[in-house]
């Protein structure tokens, strides 16, 4: 372990105490009952704000990784900033029972509360990404064809998703190749068919193509 992540560890441990012992005094509710409830105060303007307000307790921490307002410096940490608050809630939970693989995000995760989770996908889905700027027009080009070839018709025109489907514009390079290579090799850390099945047909340049055009998209 580098000195960095052992600094991080260390601020987790520091952190998990007293978010743990708010979790355990509520009950659990259901992924179905949490999906609703995010929706309901998606819905709600003042709900919102109040989210957003909420989420900035913990989201000092994330911000180490994810950088401030969830746009990452670090070339493997994802974006989180204008992901769709669905999909990060549904990554949460997916960390929370194992079926997506990150040792650091699944001991976190367990610290959160069921309202926590609700407040910092509110809070990352209303923040903006900022895309990579263009340097290599040639590859930016071939990416965006093979993305209107095989990726648009899930992940949309512009790349934006919809609930449970990721938004991919303006994500990180380094992050979108090591999962679409993740993805195609089966390695385990994710278990996506629709995504396995749609990146086994990828090649390496291909790969490297679309992380180049996804970053830059707005
Ligand atoms: C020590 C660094 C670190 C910290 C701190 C951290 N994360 Fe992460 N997070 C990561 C990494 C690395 C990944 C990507 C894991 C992978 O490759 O699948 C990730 C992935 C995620 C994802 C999935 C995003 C996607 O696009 O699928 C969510 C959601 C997330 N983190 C939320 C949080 C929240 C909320 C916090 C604060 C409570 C937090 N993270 C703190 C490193 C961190
Ligand atoms: C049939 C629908 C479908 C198609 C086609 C598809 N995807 Fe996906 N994609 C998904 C779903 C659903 C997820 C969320 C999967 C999960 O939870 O692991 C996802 C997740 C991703 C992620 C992870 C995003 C994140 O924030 O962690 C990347 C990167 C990605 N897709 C890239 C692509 C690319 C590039 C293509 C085209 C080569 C593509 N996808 C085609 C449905 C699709």
């Amino acid at each position: 372990m580098n000195k960095t992540s052992y600094l991080f560890l260390l601020g987790f441990c520091l952190l998990a105490g007293p978010l743990s012992a708010v979790a355990a005094e509520k009950v659990h509710l259901s992924e179905a009952a949490m999906e609703e409830r995010l929706n309901t105060v998606r819905q709600d303007a003042k709900a919102t704000e109040a989210a957003i307000k909420a989420a900035q307790k913990v989201t000092f921490f994330c911000a180490n990784c994810h950088g401030d307002g969830g746009n990452s410096n670090l070339p493997e940490v994802p974006n989180l900033a204008g992901q769709n608050a669905s999909y990060l809630l549904e990554q949460i939970h997916k960390f929370g029972d194992g079926r997506r693989r990150n040792e650091f995000m699944q001991g976190l995760i367990k610290a959160l509360s069921d309202e926590e989770k609700i407040s910092v996908s509110v809070y990352y889905a209303s923040m903006g990404v900022k895309p990579a700027p263009v340097t290599n027009k040639a590859l930016v080009a071939q990416g965006k064809a093979l993305f209107f070839k095989i990726c648009q018709r899930c992940h949309g025109e512009a790349g934006r998703g919809s609930n449970k489907i990721a938004r991919l514009a303006g994500q990180k390079f380094q992050y979108v190749s090591l999962s679409l290579t993740r993805y195609r090799d089966g390695t385990g850390e994710r278990l996506d068919p629709l995504m396995a099945a749609n990146a086994k047909i990828l090649t390496d340049a291909e790969i490297n193509s679309l992380a180049t055009y996804i970053s830059t998209m707005e």
